[in-house]
């Protein structure tokens, strides 16, 4: 039988001990290794084969735990499940570094306290709606379609590579993160659940309209949760429970009306549907800077050509929210 080709591959993985080093850095280890491997394998080997000090967690090695989380080649995912060949392929290295938005405890290891303090702060559990008590003594039967409305949290793994690609947690470290809204949802759309409204009015302040969209979470995912659609469909229900009385639902709705009326953005439109105008004005050498580079966000757009066929997709996209 023909030995198995192997490719020699460079990994840059990142070493830090705060309680030492004052700065980290990366070290360079050259490692033959067959590209199937998966990078959490060849880390293994390069801390029983050349650097015993080398920190780094996992366990199931099979993408089931969720331990082994880090930055792979800048992207969060799970290193038993990203093998070496496509990686060496695209990048010419193996560059490792520990999850991002959390503090690095040794070298490839960090601290997950913000990530589970998040968690726990959106009340992760069923609560009992006192007017319509859940049976003691029976199982509460569920339709297929009302378990169907939530299938895909429960593969959430918490293995927290979401909480490290989201450009809004690293904002702002108040914000749940991907898993923790994702996990909301699950309890929100739970027909069990009592505490769906109070859920939806807790989380808006700073909770849910900092979720930039970029779907960086729903990308890192190794268990196809999509956080960013969970998100967006709780933004929807938000704004179903209590209207547009934040910064992120006047933008999303205005955005939306918008696109709607000429299939086009109105900037200066957009502003005051947004803002307040005490809060408009405060704006104002931002917006100055804006019209400085494109003068012509000041003018009302034409509707583009062929605006009822949005008006359709609008209207299609109506009914199917209806059904
Ligand atoms: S070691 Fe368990 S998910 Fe990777």
């Amino acid at each position: 039988m023909a030995a198995a080709t192997t490719i020699s591959v460079p990994f840059d993985v990142y070493r830090f001990d705060p309680t030492k080093d004052r700065a980290p850095r990366y070290v360079r280890y050259n490692l033959d290794v067959a590209p199937h491997t998966p990078v959490l394998t060849a880390l293994l080997r390069i801390r029983a084969e050349v650097d015993p000090g080398l920190t780094l967690r996992y366990s199931c090695r099979s993408a089931i735990c969720g331990s082994c989380a880090m930055v792979v080649n800048s992207k969060s995912r799970l290193a038993c499940q990203t093998q070496v060949g496509p990686e060496f392929e695209r990048h010419g290295r193996v560059v490792v570094d520990p999850m991002r938005n959390m503090p690095v405890l040794r070298d490839l290891v960090v601290e997950m306290g913000s990530f589970w303090g998040n968690y726990r702060k959106l009340e992760p559990h069923l609560i009992e709606d006192p007017d319509r008590p859940m049976p003691k003594d029976t199982p509460t039967v569920m339709t297929p379609q009302q378990v169907d409305a939530f299938y895909e949290t429960p593969r959430c793994i918490a293995c927290a590579a979401c909480y490290s690609a989201c450009p809004a947690v690293e904002a702002d470290p108040e914000f749940p993160g991907p898993m923790s809204l994702a996990k909301l949802y699950r309890f929100v759309v739970d027909p069990r659940d009592g505490g769906t409204k109070e859920r939806l009015l807790k989380i808006q302040p700073n909770g849910l309209w900092l979720c930039l969209r970029c779907h960086l979470c729903t990308e890192a995912c190794p268990k196809d949760v999509r956080p960013s659609e969970r998100i967006r469909d709780l933004k929807e229900m938000a704004i179903a429970v209590q209207g547009a009385t934040e910064h992120g639902s006047k933008h999303a709705i205005g955005f939306k009306d918008n696109i709607r009326a000429k299939g086009l953005l109105n900037e200066a439109r957009l502003i005051r549907q947004t803002y307040n105008p005490l809060e408009a004005v405060s704006l104002l050498p931002q917006a100055a800077r804006m019209v400085r580079k494109k003068p012509e966000i000041l003018k009302a757009p034409k509707a583009i050509d062929g605006i009822e066929e949005v008006e359709k997709l609008y209207q299609l996209l109506d009914e199917e929210k209806k059904s």
